[in-house]
């Protein structure tokens, strides 16, 4: 069987479009992700994993501060998607005025202007590399909109040419630096707090 086919299928269970914030002392910072996946079945305790690529500014706020935030993105904010994924906070500010947010729990940036916010602590992680898996337990979480999330299969075809342009030119980057870590899996097991 052919190994190509599995791109597309795997484009198939990437999750609707989200926005993961976290802070860190005086550093903020927050990326899309089509990687948070619900992950209890317990109503009282919720739980949530998100993948997160090592070279993401916000990789390093969740890993010092063991918390993060999950915003469900609107459809009608698809253009985020170039404010937070195709440019780093290392780079520029994402958190102008042009995007409203307010600082929630333990400094995490909260976007006021999503369908909800989830407020979590990492409880357990796996290394993969170039990337590692949170398993978070939700702490607090507000619904703020009824509405149906959006996917990047939807939003895709409604980037300019410029956009496509500007994020080939960052996963041309990306790509080849995951396939050089991909390899380098720390085998030992993470420590959260107590
Ligand atoms: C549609 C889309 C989906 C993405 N999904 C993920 C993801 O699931 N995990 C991840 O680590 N990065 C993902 N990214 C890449 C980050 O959003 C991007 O590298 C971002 O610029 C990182 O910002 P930061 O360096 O400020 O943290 C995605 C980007 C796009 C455009």
């Amino acid at each position: 069987m052919p190994i190509e086919d599995a791109v597309g299928l795997l484009s198939l269970l990437w999750t609707p479009l989200v926005v993961v914030t976290a802070s860190h002392e005086d550093e903020r910072g927050g990326m899309i992700a089509v990687s948070a996946f619900a992950a209890s079945i317990v109503p009282e305790q919720p739980r949530l994993m998100v993948e997160i690529q090592k070279r993401n500014h916000t990789h390093g706020l969740i890993t010092a501060s063991d918390r993060f935030a999950v915003n469900v993105l609107r459809r009608e904010r698809w253009e985020w998607v170039r404010d937070f994924g195709f440019v780093s906070q290392a780079e520029s500010d994402k958190f102008s005025d042009a995007i409203p947010w307010h600082e929630g729990p333990h400094g995490i940036p909260l976007l006021d202007d999503a369908i909800g916010t989830l407020v979590c602590r990492v409880v357990n992680a796996m290394d993969g590399g170039d990337m590692t898996v949170f398993l978070a337990v939700v702490e607090e979480a507000e619904r703020l909109r009824e509405e149906e999330p959006v996917y990047w299969s939807e939003v895709r075809p409604l980037l300019p040419e410029e956009w496509v342009e500007e994020y080939g030119r960052k996963l041309s980057h990306d790509v080849p630096d995951s396939a050089s870590r991909m390899g380098e899996i720390d085998f030992r097991p993470w420590r959260g707090e107590d």
